[in-house]
């Protein structure tokens, strides 16, 4: 990679350097690359950051092979601009170019150990419906997995679904009382819950039903488990036809009921070790630096989320061989996830494994206040996918009237879908993120729609092109087409970036760059119309680009299309 390679220059020229930071300016005046290292330089070695930054250029420019650097100059206040020769950029573009779909994979050898990443995300509750946090759970995790599998690990996509648990008692005893019928809805469930949990607290005796029920449940008894399984499936029936939509799809559904048996293991093992103890009737881990203990089992008997958690974790580690977990959940957890990754070190669930708490902010409604209908009710994210998609076919059927139904269907989908989720993944996933129609839906600014169709008008360029046989990178010489390289060399390393700082904002901003590039590249030259020698270079670059484009969509989640 070229910022490696920089990198290595730098690094022969400075010996008194921890860190250098190279960054790629947004426009070539200021350089191909840039670094600020004589500005961090200049007190430790008593001097001006511009005698330093001059002091650099002189040695770069004698310690590096010939024909690489173009120009390399020392700027006010002590920047050091790096211009790389064409000749330089131009050799780096026939790698690109035949690696294909697989430029942006890491390149380090196929010997080296898979690494295996577990992606928890999703996790939507039984008998509940989806709300608009388990979405963006479900398209962030899915970015995250599609980019770790891509950038060469193992990794497990694992849907924690929330069921188990006392509400089921509720449910059960409600759903007895009401006479069973064979129709079952989450929308049916929960008013049964609502209903059901409302008038326990006005007759206790309602409560004590719903305990039998969920104790009978946890013993095994075959009728409270067939229910239970009954409201199992049709709640995932219904998560499935969203995760449809969404193309969304796991390694491994485990929810919490899958560690249930395990669970007086865990409150055992960590008395036994002396890690827990008895706090009112209850079994707690104390954590350092927190007022508040770990609860894991309460003083009627019940385990907790954070039981199944460190449950959950053993197997993950244990049986899956998981180097690193990673929890796609919101921010409000953040206290859960931090005492469990303390509880589970003490446990010694875990011992070097790496566990991440990936949070996120809310999605808020287009004012930033609460996310609802008009009425007040919570929203069904179905009707809200299917929301995008119906307004997003207006847009298309203004744009492409002559165009067959069927395909006017199928871009509303992409483009519909597409919006919501890079509206999601566009933003900075701890911000509370509004969700905003006409922005979503826009083809013009740093949107999934635009996006989609500068990928569309590449590959309408390329369909018009006549086929990139052989071509010559020398004919790559505008500052322009060198731009455009540079930008595609920088790919793998966006990637490679996500899988430690897990931040999908990072190649959603990546890609509208580059996207910006390709439409600076085709104001500044001729490509359908220019000679033969440049065309078929030119071709050949814009194909490149058009792959990229579309590599880095599709990790997203968002669908390309060839014409829109
Ligand atoms: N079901 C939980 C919820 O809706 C999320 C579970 C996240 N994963 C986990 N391992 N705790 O809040």
């Amino acid at each position: 990679m070229m910022r490696k390679n920089i990198e290595e220059y730098l690094r022969s020229a400075i010996s008194d350097a921890q860190i250098i930071e190279i960054t790629i300016p947004e426009h070539a005046q200021f350089g191909h690359f840039s670094t600020n290292v004589a500005l961090r330089l200049a007190k430790a070695r008593g001097k001006s950051p511009m005698e330093v930054a001059e002091d650099i250029a002189e040695k770069l420019r004698s310690a590096t092979p010939e024909g690489f650097f173009e120009k390399i100059e020392a700027v006010s206040p002590g920047f050091v601009n790096i211009w790389l020769t064409a000749e330089a950029i131009q050799a780096s573009f026939k790698e690109i170019y035949e690696t294909g779909e697989n430029w942006g994979r890491p390149m380090h050898e196929a010997a080296e150990r898979l690494k295996t990443v577990v992606v928890d995300y999703s996790a939507p509750n039984i008998a509940k419906p989806m709300g608009v946090g388990h979405l963006r759970s479900t398209v962030i995790g899915q970015a995250l997995y599609n980019i770790f599998k891509f950038n060469g690990w193992n990794a497990i996509g694992d849907n924690h679904l929330g069921d188990w648990g006392k509400q089921f008692g509720v449910l059960i005893a409600a759903y007895k009382e009401d006479g069973m019928p064979e129709e079952v809805t989450i929308d049916y469930l929960m008013k049964l819950y609502v209903g059901f949990s409302g008038r326990m607290k006005e007759d206790p005796t309602l409560g004590e039903v719903a305990r039998k029920e969920v104790k009978k449940l946890q013993d095994g008894d075959e009728e409270n488990l067939a229910i239970w399984r009954k409201f199992y499936d049709v709640s995932l029936a219904e998560f499935d036809r969203m995760y449809a939509l969404l193309n969304v799809s796991f390694d491994h559904v485990q929810g919490e009921s899958f560690y249930n048996e395990q669970l007086p293991g865990i409150v055992e093992e960590a008395l036994t070790k002396g890690i827990a103890k008895e706090s009112e009737g209850a079994i707690v881990i104390p954590i350092e630096g927190y007022e508040a203990p770990m609860i894991i089992r309460k003083s009627d008997g019940a385990y907790l989320y954070p039981t199944t958690d460190l449950a959950t974790l053993r197997h993950r580690v244990s049986d899956l061989n998981a180097d690193r977990i990673v929890y796609v959940v919101g921010n409000e957890q953040s206290l859960h996830f931090e005492q469990l990754f303390k509880a589970a070190k003490k446990l010694e669930i875990v011992d070097d494994q790496t566990l991440v708490h990936v949070k996120f902010g809310l999605m808020l409604g287009e004012d930033m206040k609460k996310f609802s209908t008009r009425a007040g009710k919570t929203v069904s994210l179905f009707d809200l996918l299917q929301e995008a998609i119906l307004r997003a076919r207006k847009v298309v059927d203004e744009k492409q009237p002559d165009m067959s139904e069927e395909e006017r269907q199928q871009i509303a989908e992409a483009v519909g879908l597409g919006a919501v989720k890079y509206n999601d993944l566009s933003q900075n996933r701890q911000s509370d993120i509004a969700f905003n129609w006409d922005r979503m839906l826009s083809f013009e600014g740093n949107s999934g729609p635009y996006l989609q169709y500068a990928y569309a008008r590449l590959k309408s360029i390329l369909r018009k092109g006549e086929k990139v046989a052989a071509f010559n990178v020398d004919m790559l010489k505008d500052e322009s087409e060198l731009q455009v390289i540079l930008r595609l060399q920088e790919f793998p390393e966006v990637i490679e970036g996500i899988t430690k700082n897990y931040f999908p904002h990072h190649l959603s901003d990546y890609l509208y760059v580059l996207a910006k590039d390709v439409n600076t590249m085709y104001q500044a030259v001729q490509i359908l119309k220019a000679d033969e020698a440049e065309r078929n270079a030119r071709l050949a670059l814009i194909a490149a680009a058009a792959q990229t484009l579309k590599t880095g969509l599709e990790l997203l989640g968002l669908k390309t299309l060839e014409q829109m």
